[in-house]
């Protein structure tokens, strides 16, 4: 609930355990009074951390340093973190924003250049401006009263009489009055994706970003800061996911007063947007989430969020396809006979759709040609795309297929005709990575035949799934599109052209399944997950790798957004064995699907996926609607304990994983996330027992026999 008193100039922004309260100070600057745990709707313009105030504010050149700014800008005496930096004619940077006006919007307006963001209603739009040039900042508030998550973004209008190039635009500064914070990201790369790593907040700024303009292994846009002492179900944490695909930027800074600011947006470094008069540019959303109850909670709230606001309600609650992906299997070693024996094969076995991974067009037979060609290889298949088709429905499968529309191999028709349409400095030899370059999305005629390549085939293919890949990050930003002037331009629009052609596809064919991937988990953010329900999740699909890449993932992303796929042992990426059972499990807690030759497993791998898949599609609804409890994980302990519990807490699923074996040892396996009083029937088990002695007392497990051992199990209340 937003509301605004204009008596005291104080906003007052309320989930249900929240308050986030703004006031326009005596000097007329917006100011952050209050984030946290929910109060009384009290007068906040009593001088608190205000110094400049309390003692007058009439020094010029301090009257920022003290205050809590809302939109941090630049030069002005507050030497912390800016979120804005603006280049006016003269080369001057300065921009000091003062208040100007509100507005309370009843439907929470769209980004206009396309970035996709969070549906909602009620939007507070804070306008200020700087009283020397004219330039515009309006802020945009959306409070998610039951997720207790608040959406901010900012929108520069350039109302000056002259030229303005933004070098920095960030979607939020987040001023906290307190230090001693510890601070949460996830890093990674290639295989391992988002990794938890939490430390100390030091003096002086700690930040995350990169400039691949992926979202990237390296760093998800993601930062929390928590209190030493936030465990799993208790403690405070403020954390703040960003709704962007591209390069972005996220910074921590404590200062020397005992303040700590949070910023977040699209990476400044490289960037620079320019704004003719009367023009303005409208950064990414930015999601924060508040909680004094821990990282789960912290975890259920963004879930909750995305699950309702974000992710397509044509898809979020429809079962999820189960799919058996070429890639592991054959990689580019196949043929029409070798592929219509394997969707023989699946007939009957649970799976319900077959997808063709990379290598079925143009001539592409490895990584180094054929990317651009998007027709299909005739001497591979002779059918074409429609034969697989066509075969998988006469085994009542759908059938699906990979795509890279963002790339091209120098190799390739596309590329010989048209040069120009690559990312990259003309006259330089291009960095190859993967063999390969990145279309330029920023021009009209390139985006244009990508969406008209794209949904021709997706037209002729008769498939209902697509696998959206994106494989390499982009390097040597330049356009041949577009002026000197505008080459700080390129990275960001690159990401609209994304998003516009992602928007286009999906549209055009609402009844495909889209679904996201880039090398892995490159691409892995909230706003892929407006088009994309799920994303593949790592390429790195061993048991136990994945037990703490899913880990990861599920602090900000819900379970149904993984895409998780049970794959052969020795793992092809660590070359690990891990059981079957333990393979299944783990990747039953996301969207569920398959990765292997079915000519080469054993046979009772083989004989198991139905009776596997029939278990999957009794769990999925749980799975996908309910509330994420983490007993124990695997990045802190040896042993997993999740559990997916009904938001009736009618019904639980419960996963226990023990990477190594203990002798000896006898886990107390404690089941967080049930109703305290209700009986639960214990799935195989002849017992049943309230809630709380299952999260107190708990049930002692046997010996496991062997390593990365693991079982699941079901929970049902007894009334
Ligand atoms: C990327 C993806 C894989 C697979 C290959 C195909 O690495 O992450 O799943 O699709 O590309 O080239």
């Amino acid at each position: 609930m937003i509301s605004v008193n204009s008596t005291n100039k104080c906003f007052y922004l309320e989930a249900e355990s929240f308050s986030y309260v703004l006031r326009v100070n005596e000097i007329g600057f917006l100011t952050n009074a209050y984030f946290g745990k929910r109060i009384p709707r009290a007068d906040l313009s009593y001088p608190k951390y205000d110094w400049n105030v309390a003692t007058g504010g009439e020094c010029c050149a301090e009257r920022m340093s003290g205050l809590m700014q809302e939109y941090a800008t630049y030069g002005l005496g507050d030497f912390r973190e800016p979120a804005l930096i603006p280049r006016d004619e003269r080369g001057s940077r300065i921009a000091e924003l003062a208040y100007l006006d509100y507005e309370l919007l009843a439907e929470k307006p769209e980004i206009r250049s396309g970035i996709p963001t969070a549906e909602g209603r009620e939007t507070l739009v804070i306008r200020l401006g700087d009283r020397d040039t004219g330039l515009q900042v309006k802020l945009y508030y959306t409070v998610y009263e039951k997720e207790n998550i608040l959406t901010r973004r900012a929108e520069i209008v350039n109302e000056t009489a002259g030229t303005v190039t933004l070098e920095k635009a960030l979607s939020l500064t987040l001023d906290l009055p307190e230090a001693g914070f510890e601070l949460l990201t996830l890093w990674g790369h290639n295989n391992r994706e988002r990794q938890p790593e939490r430390t100390p907040l030091r003096h002086g700024r700690m930040c995350m970003g990169n400039t691949r303009n992926i979202t990237s292994h390296q760093a998800s846009n993601f930062m929390a800061l928590l209190r030493p002492e936030t465990r799993e179900e208790s403690g405070e944490v403020y954390a703040a996911a960003l709704m962007y695909s591209g390069a972005h930027y996220e910074a921590a800074e404590e200062d020397e007063f005992g303040r700590t600011r949070l910023s977040m947006g699209i990476q400044p470094e490289g960037f620079a947007w320019t704004l003719q008069p009367g023009e303005s540019f409208e950064t990414p959303e930015a999601v924060l989430c508040y909680t004094d109850r821990g990282l789960g909670q912290m975890s259920r709230q963004f879930h909750d969020f995305y699950r309702s606001y974000v992710i397509s309600p044509r898809w979020v609650d429809r079962e999820r396809p189960v799919v058996l992906n070429s890639w592991e299997g054959m990689f580019f070693d196949f043929d029409e006979a070798r592929l219509f024996d394997t969707i023989d094969g699946l007939k009957d076995s649970g799976i319900d759709t077959f997808v063709l991974d990379d290598g079925w067009f143009g001539a592409r037979n490895s990584a180094e040609a054929g990317l651009g060609d998007w027709y299909p290889n005739r001497a591979k298949l002779p059918g074409g795309l429609a034969a697989l088709a066509e075969r998988c429905r006469a085994n009542g499968l759908r059938f699906g297929f990979w795509i890279e529309p963002e790339m091209v191999n120098p190799d390739s028709d596309l590329y010989r005709a048209h040069p120009d349409w690559a990312i990259g400095v003309p006259g330089r030899e291009p960095v190859v990575r993967r063999h390969q370059l990145v279309l330029d999305l920023t021009r009209r005629e390139v985006l244009d035949w990508v969406k008209q390549t794209m949904a021709d085939v997706i037209r002729e293919s008769g498939a209902s799934y697509v696998k959206w890949d994106m494989n390499r990050p982009l390097t040597e930003n330049f356009s041949q599109g577009w002026p000197a002037e505008r080459q700080g331009e390129l990275l960001h629009r690159y990401v609209l052209g994304v998003y516009e052609l992602a928007k286009f596809l999906t549209e055009s064919f609402p009844e495909v399944f889209f679904e996201g991937c880039s090398s892995g988990g490159g691409r892995f953010d909230g706003a892929m997950l407006r088009y994309f329900p799920q994303i593949w999740t790592s390429d790195n699909t061993d048991a136990e790798s994945r037990m703490k890449i899913q880990y990861g993932t599920s602090l900000v992303y819900p379970l149904s957004a993984s895409s998780n796929h049970v794959s052969r042992v020795p793992s092809r990426q660590n070359f690990r064995v891990t059981p079957r059972e333990t393979r299944r499990n783990v990747a039953y807690n996301g969207s569920y699907g398959y990765e292997f030759d079915i000519r080469k497993i054993p046979q009772e791998e083989f004989a198991a996926i139905k009776g596997d898949v029939e278990r999957y599609r009794s769990l999925s609804a749980l799975i996908r609607r309910g509330d994420l409890y983490r007993g124990s994980n695997r990045t802190e302990s040896n042993e997993a304990v999740l559990s997916v519990v009904a938001k009736d807490k009618s019904e639980a699923y419960v996963t226990f994983y023990a990477a190594l074996n203990c002798p000896k040892h006898h886990f107390v396996l404690k089941i967080p996330g049930l109703a305290p009083e209700r009986l639960y029937r214990v799935e195989g088990k002849n017992l049943v027992l309230p809630g709380a002695v299952l999260e107190r007392v708990g049930l002692t497990l046997p010996l496991l026999s062997g390593d990365f051992a693991s079982f699941g199990f079901r929970l049902t209340a007894e009334d």
